[in-house]
């Protein structure tokens, strides 16, 4: 998603503009500029492609303003070219935006009825021309700013600079994030914390329908309603945290691999290691009071969430219901008041899961959140989080968020079986016990990857490729899937394994790989009898599993060993191997493993 940064600094800020979104990065972008103050006039540079791109264009035509914003552009409205590269502007104001306009059209044809000329296809552009009408008709520039916001219906953070105004920025927040940084004599704003990081650590976040009068020594926040408010001032840890790939290739291999540590982190957060006891944070509910409870996430977040209606269902017979976010937002879903709304996030921003959660507030559910990024608008807005100690991740696709995601909610589904007395004090512990083994286990699939590397040349000539698992492992398959086919862009279906011969068989041949995850577990004979109908149709097979290859009774192309381990961790450990895959069939396709295309981190957009 788009990526906003600001600086009203002390010495030129073009180079500290580009740093900070390239700390940015991490979100996915197509085209990148910044606009400065070059004595008192609007000037900008815009390039196509990589920030590197913008680089070259800066040491042609340097800047040397000390007033400036910056965007990364994941485009919505309009291709990404450098036309349609932010920031955009008219002489009068320059405007960086993330989010969607969803009134445009109506706004840009009344603008146009007024003269104003439009150069762009974005629905940001609307924004300069309301601004700059505002300030042809007298208005002062941060009434005309304002009187530009209530015309705007949609989710915007929005970074504004004007014509011979060097010690002045707005800042606005509807739906997407802004946070705002404190310097000495500088003041900055980012759409995250990581994006400030060097510049700042104290930090506050405007909250939705808040906009901001920046000067390098002020700060004046207003509301929805217009009243002035204060906001909270926090220190932000993301500059202690280190942002580099390490000995790694890229950020995604070195995610991989810190799973066995951050996995330790998250656990030790939730379980008291002395007595095999878990301990969570106070709950605005009592598990035993719940009939049912909802689950909703997007992606990867998702398949999280589904291994996890598995868990709760057998430890703490607990019925899930589990949903899209993007499709639970619009469903109209009945639900009791005083339920329990569960939300999973990484980034704590993603648009269609805030949404359903504030479905669910006005509803009357006591909503409580797994996320990531513990300031972001989720966790904000729950009435508990449990956080993952994953670290922040700058992979687009997710890895030790996904294992982490799981872990939280396992000792979750231990809490309610107990607190449902399905599970005794000994099961517990036995639970708990599996769990502190898995970073043993996962630190042993993660020992040798050139199994991967051999396999990752076969996958890349495939045009598809299936995964397939039942039980738990089966959101594993569609995780499985996801990963290769947003990172290697080679087609990738997840299937429950007993679903195949409804349909999906019909895809098997010879050239298509069929990738099934199949632990020893109550499923395994079954899943084996899918896999035998897959061999007699002459597909060719790749085996995850902890049995020995001569224990399936046909020939496997490739079988994946991953350590036997208790029934309840397998899941978290066969994750591992579909991230490899996906890892090294794309980097033999040569993809931009870290930022594919087309995709955003954050995805703060609808
Ligand atoms: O930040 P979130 O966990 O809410 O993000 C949800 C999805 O956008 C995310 O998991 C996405 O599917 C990843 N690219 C998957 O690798």
């Amino acid at each position: 998603m788009c990526g906003i940064v600001g600086i009203l600094g002390r010495e030129p800020v073009a180079d500290a503009l580009v740093d900070a979104l390239k700390r940015l990065e991490y979100r996915g972008y197509d085209s990148a500029g910044i606009a400065t103050l070059e004595g008192g006039a609007l000037e900008r540079r815009r390039a196509e492609g990589k920030l590197v791109n913008l680089e070259a264009r800066l040491a042609k035509e340097p800047m040397s303003g000390h007033a400036g914003i910056g965007h990364t552009r994941w485009a919505t409205h309009g291709a990404p070219t450098e036309t349609n590269a932010h920031p955009h502007m008219t002489d009068k104001v320059s405007v960086v935006h993330n989010g969607i306009i969803e009134n445009f059209r109506d706004l840009r044809r009344e603008l146009e009825g007024q003269g104003a000329t439009f150069t762009t296809e974005t629905d940001t552009e609307v924004i300069v021309h309301l601004i700059t009408h505002n300030l042809d008709n007298g208005m002062a520039p941060a009434e005309a700013a304002a009187a530009a916001l209530e015309r705007l219906e949609g989710a915007y953070a929005l970074a504004i600079i004007f014509k011979g105004e060097e010690d002045l920025m707005i800042g606005a927040r509807e739906g997407s994030p802004l946070a705002i940084g404190f310097g000495e004599g500088a003041m900055f704003l980012g759409s995250d914390a990581i994006a400030l990081a060097p510049l700042t650590d104290t930090i506050t976040y405007l909250e939705d329908g808040d906009w901001a009068e920046i000067t390098r020594n002020s700060l004046k926040i207003r509301d929805r309603a217009g009243a002035e408010v204060e906001r909270a001032v926090q220190k932000s840890i993301a500059s202690a945290l280190l942002v580099d790939k390490g000995n790694h290739r890229h950020f995604m291999a070195k995610e991989i691999h810190e799973q066995p540590e951050v996995i330790s982190h998250t656990l030790a957060h939730y379980i008291d290691f002395a007595t095999g006891r878990i301990r969570l944070p106070d709950l605005p509910f009592d598990f035993k009071d719940l009939k049912r409870f909802s689950i909703s996430a997007c992606g990867t977040a998702y398949y999280a969430g589904l291994v996890a209606k598995y868990w709760f269902e057998r430890f703490a017979r607990l019925p899930v219901e589990i949903d899209i976010a993007s499709e639970f937002r619009y469903r109209d879903v009945p639900l009791e008041a005083d339920g329990l709304a569960l939300f999973i996030s990484q980034s704590g921003e993603t648009a269609d899961t805030l949404a359903a959660l504030r479905y669910c507030r006005e509803q009357s559910q006591h909503i409580i959140s797994i996320v990531n990024v513990r300031e972001s608008t989720i966790a904000r807005e729950s009435d508990a989080i449990l956080p993952i100690l994953a670290g922040p991740e700058i992979g687009v696709a997710s890895t030790k968020a996904f294992t982490c995601q799981l872990a939280a909610l396992a000792v979750l589904a231990i809490a309610a079986g107990r607190a449902r007395g399905h599970i005794s004090e000994q099961d517990e512990q036995e639970l708990v016990s599996a769990l502190i083994e898995l970073p043993r286990h996962i630190s042993a699939v993660l020992r040798d990857e050139s199994d991967y590397v051999d396999l990752a040349h076969d996958l890349a000539k495939a045009r598809d490729i299936l995964y397939l698992g039942r039980g738990v492992n089966y959101p594993i398959a569609l995780e499985g899937a996801l990963k290769l086919k947003e990172i290697s862009y080679i087609h990738a279906e997840g299937y429950a394994a007993g679903e195949l011969k409804h349909g999906p068989i019909a895809l098997i041949d010879e050239d298509v790989p069929v990738i099934v995850i199949a632990p020893k577990d109550g499923l395994y004979d079954k899943t084996l009898s899918n896999v035998q109908e897959v061999a007699a149709r002459g597909g060719r097979i790749i085996m995850i599993s902890d049995m020995d290859a001569t224990d399936f009774g046909w020939d496997v192309q490739k079988l994946i060993t991953i350590p036997s381990s208790h029934l309840f961790t397998q899941p978290l450990i066969a994750a591992v191997p579909v991230q490899l895959i996906a890892y090294h069939t794309a980097v033999v396709m040569g993809t931009d493993v870290d930022q594919p295309r087309n995709l955003a981190k954050s995805v703060t957009v609808e």
